[in-house]
């Protein structure tokens, strides 16, 4: 492998966050992300609200992450961006953006798929942060994605199981929405889950193959609950706020560890890593690091930083693909449906 340092100039820009990256090698030297607050009013992401916010974000982001690098973007050796999946809004500003500068620098383009971009987040050199051994296993846990991948190489990877209906992501959300929380629900659940008593109440586990997932069931569950307790004590909510978010994340985290033991007994891999948004979950956290004892598992647990959408995830990958020469057209569009294996 190369020693020589290559600069990655990283974009990522799929959802509601503008993020811009640079990288040396594997090292993050800045990522820089800008988070959309407007979504918060309407209870999920407003596509086309997102893509002007990326328009307006993305210009002093990029800026923001060459400054923070310390680095002149004359150092750059290539421009790594999210071509998808996500919203096409949002994939085209960033898309445009990284191809004007790698024609603008004289530099080469990479696309990058960004739930490969999750996964890759542990090829960070980051420290206590050990790398991955191939094959490993990535249960890959977002706001739009639930996916047990097989990764046999940087981009070989075999989806094994995923969700029919909604993602894991949602299912915190749209049940944080039920119990009156702003949006995104995720992070504040976990936070009050740690004060509540999870076995406070019990919702009924779906019934799907054994390597895939489905939570639109367990929001109405959780729904249809919640409405009629309310019916009893209009309150119940607001009384049992800490108890419902430990039972909902108890409940959801126990069907992610379960499906992760069925991928474990089904390849005989005990490589197994966790990446996306809900990775940065306490539970999860500490649900995979007990079975990682009891079971006899190594479990991959990315930085906080790299968990939720960013774009040194992007630049990583974008690394990976520079040293194998393998670069973009720069004719090449956003793709919003581009599956991890394709
Ligand atoms: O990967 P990500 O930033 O965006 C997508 O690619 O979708 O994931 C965002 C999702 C949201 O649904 C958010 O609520 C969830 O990750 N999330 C969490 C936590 N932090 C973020 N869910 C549960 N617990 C958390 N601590
Ligand atoms: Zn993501």
């Amino acid at each position: 492998m190369s020693k020589k340092p290559i600069y990655i100039l990283a974009i990522e820009s799929s959802c509601d966050d503008t993020s811009a990256a640079i990288i040396c090698n594997d090292k993050v030297l800045s990522n820089c992300v800008a988070n959309q607050k407007i979504h918060a009013a309407y209870g999920g992401v407003v596509p086309e609200l997102a893509s002007r916010a990326h328009q307006q974000n993305i210009v002093p982001v990029v800026a923001q992450a060459i400054q923070k690098a310390n680095i002149n973007k004359k150092d750059v050796n290539a421009i790594a961006f999210t071509r998808g999946p996500g919203l096409m809004g949002s994939l085209l500003v960033g898309t445009s953006f990284a191809k004007s500068l790698s024609l603008a620098l004289g530099v080469p383009l990479l696309d990058i798929n960004h739930m490969q971009g999750h996964v890759l987040a542990h090829f960070i050199a980051a420290e206590n942060c050990p790398k991955p051994m191939f094959p490993f296993l990535c249960l890959t846990i977002s706001g739009g994605h639930t996916q047990i991948v097989k990764v046999t190489d940087y981009f070989e990877m075999e989806v094994l199981g995923e969700t029919i209906d909604d993602a894991v992501g949602e299912a915190f959300d749209k049940s944080a929405k039920i119990l009156n929380l702003p949006y995104p629900g995720g992070p504040l659940i976990d936070k009050y889950a740690q004060l509540g008593n999870p076995k406070a109440y019990s919702f009924t586990k779906p019934k799907v193959g054994p390597l895939d997932f489905s939570f639109s069931g367990l929001k109405t569950a959780i729904l249809y609950f919640v409405q009629k307790m309310e019916k009893e004590n209009p309150s119940f909510v607001e009384e049992n706020l800490y108890d419902l978010c430990a039972s909902i994340q108890d409940t959801i985290v126990t069907i992610l560890m379960d499906k992760l033991k069925n991928a474990v007994a089904a390849t005989g891999i005990k490589e197994v890593a966790i990446a996306g948004g809900v990775s940065a979950n306490s539970e999860i956290r500490k649900r995979l690091k007990s079975t990682e004892k009891t079971l006899g598992w190594t479990s991959y647990i990315p930085k906080f930083e790299y968990t939720t959408d960013n774009a040194a995830m992007i630049g990583i990958a974008g690394y990976y693909k520079y040293l194998n020469n393998v670069y973009s057209d720069v004719d090449v569009s956003a793709n919003a449906r581009w599956k991890v294996d394709q």
